[in-house]
């Protein structure tokens, strides 16, 4: 990223996973390391920004310079998000917000009792299509993982919560993902697209923020 392209920019980051109770010892979460996102806190940083990171649990180490809130659940990062967005430039939700969390969180450990057993759980509420729906948004930028149809979900997403761009990738292949060092990204913006080959999640967080920047600064410092 060049130096300086995001100069006295506020960016908003969402990263790692959420933890969504069931009782006092048992919760329901989704597969992320934070990677992703603090990678791209650290490019945010570089490009001039000044970056706010709202993480889930992870085990990343801590991006200097970088402001960061620590929360454990969807409705929490909710809150902490909305609580900075509107006076944020962008807003990028890299985080793996659970998509449904337990109606109920007993306050004592749930005993084992019948042979099958349910969860009724509820949607929980959508960080990303909430920000873009301030009357101050920020720019936004969402992520989708898919194992197919990637292209149609991204377009999907890029209308139904009228974010400015997703960065999709694939889920389930060899290479990238989860756990993985190294991702590539399929990135949809309104009128156009690019692709971002399979690389190091460092240099690919340099790429898309470089990507964001451009974007951002055509729109709003013409
Ligand atoms: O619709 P889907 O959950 O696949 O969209 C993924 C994008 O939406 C990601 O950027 C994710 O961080 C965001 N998201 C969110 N709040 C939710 C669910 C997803 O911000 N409750």
């Amino acid at each position: 990223t060049k130096a300086g392209v995001l100069q006295n920019l506020k960016v908003l980051i969402s990263a790692g996973p959420t933890r969504e109770y069931l009782d006092p010892v048992r919760f329901i979460t989704n597969r992320s390391s934070g990677k992703m996102g603090y990678a791209l806190a650290t490019a945010a940083l570089r490009a001039g920004a000044q970056v706010s990171l709202v993480s889930g649990p992870v085990n990343q180490p801590a991006p200097m310079g970088v402001e960061i809130v620590f929360v454990e659940t969807a409705a929490e990062m909710y809150d902490a998000v909305l609580a900075q967005a509107d006076h944020s430039d962008i807003y990028i939700g890299a985080a793996a917000v659970a998509d449904y969390s337990p109606v109920a969180v007993e306050k004592t450990k749930i005993k084992k009792q019948a042979e099958q057993t349910s969860l009724i759980l509820q949607k929980t509420k959508d960080i990303l299509a909430d920000v873009a729906l301030l009357s101050n948004a920020p720019f936004t930028v969402g992520f989708a993982a898919e194992t197919n149809d990637l292209e149609a979900y991204a377009q999907e997403k890029l209308y139904k919560k009228n974010v400015g761009m997703i960065a999709a990738n694939w889920v389930g292949r060899e290479q990238g993902g989860f756990d993985s060092e190294q991702n590539a990204f399929e990135i949809f913006w309104h009128n156009g697209r690019t692709s971002l080959p399979m690389t190091d999640k460092n240099q690919l967080a340099e790429q898309l923020i470089s990507i964001i920047a451009t974007k951002f600064n055509e729109k709003n410092r013409v």
